[in-house]
C-alpha cells in the first residue's frame, strides 16, 4: 500500500522508519536531511559518524533517538543532470535499498521523501514516476513492507506523486 501525506515527514508518528534524502557522507546537510537531524537529536549524527558515509544507491540505518520512528534509513539520491548519467537506475535503487533494509529491521511502514527533488534537482514528475513504480515492485518483493508513507512538500510536489499514484492504478 502506498499513501501520500503533505507536509514534514519527521512528524509521522505511524512510521516504523523515516527515509532520510541524505548525502554521501550520512553527515547531515539542509533540507529533509537538516530537519531529520534537528528532530533526531545530536545522538543521530553521533551513529552516522561510525557508519563512515553511504553510497549513492545506497541505504544504511541508523535509530531514531527523539524522533517518533524509531529507524531512520539514510538513503542518498543521485545528483540530477540530464537524465543520462545513470540518474535514474540510481534513483530507482535507493527506493529498492530502502525498502530491503526496512524489511532486515522489521519495519512494517515507512516514510519516504521526495528523495534527490530538492537541491539535487530531479525533475518532479520523474522523481514520482520512479518512485512509485520502484517502491509499487518492492513492497510486492517484500511483503512485510505493508506501507510506504510518502510525505511531500508543498503542492507541486504532492500533485507529481498523486499523478504518479494515479497512472498506476488506473
Ligand atoms: N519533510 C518532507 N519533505 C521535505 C522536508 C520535510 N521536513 N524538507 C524538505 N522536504 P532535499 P535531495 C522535501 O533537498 O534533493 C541535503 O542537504 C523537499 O521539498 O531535502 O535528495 C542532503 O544532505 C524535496 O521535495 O533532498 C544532501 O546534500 C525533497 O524533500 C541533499 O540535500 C528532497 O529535497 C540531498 O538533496
Amino acid at each position: 500500500m502506498i499513501t501520500l501525506h503533505r507536509g514534514d515527514i519527521t512528524t509521522d508518528a505511524a512510521a516504523d522508519a523515516i527515509v532520510n534524502a541524505a548525502n554521501t557522507s550520512l553527515l547531515g546537510g539542509g533540507g529533509v536531511d537538516g530537519a531529520i537531524h534537528r528532530a533526531a537529536g545530536p545522538e543521530l549524527l553521533a551513529e552516522c559518524r561510525t557508519l563512515h558515509g553511504c553510497a549513492t544507491g545506497d541505504a544504511k540505518v541508523t535509530g531514531g533517538y527523539r524522533l517518533p520512528a524509531a529507524h531512520v534509513i539514510h538513503t542518498v539520491g543521485p545528483v540530477y543532470r540530464d537524465g543520462r548519467h545513470g540518474e535514474p537506475e540510481l534513483l530507482a535503487s535507493c527506493y529498492r535499498r530502502s525498502i530491503e533494509v526496512a524489511a532486515e529491521n522489521g519495519c512494517a511502514h515507512v516514510a519516504f521523501p521526495a528523495v534527490s527533488a530538492g537541491v539535487y534537482g530531479y525533475p518532479l514528475a520523474e522523481a514520482a514516476r520512479i518512485a512509485v513504480t520502484t517502491v509499487q515492485r518492492a513492497l510486492g518483493d517484500h511483503p512485510e513492507v505493508v506501507e510506504a508513507r510518502f510525505w511531500l512538500f508543498g503542492d507541486a510536489a504532492y500533485a507529481a506523486f498523486d499523478r504518479a499514484l494515479g497512472a498506476t492504478t488506473a
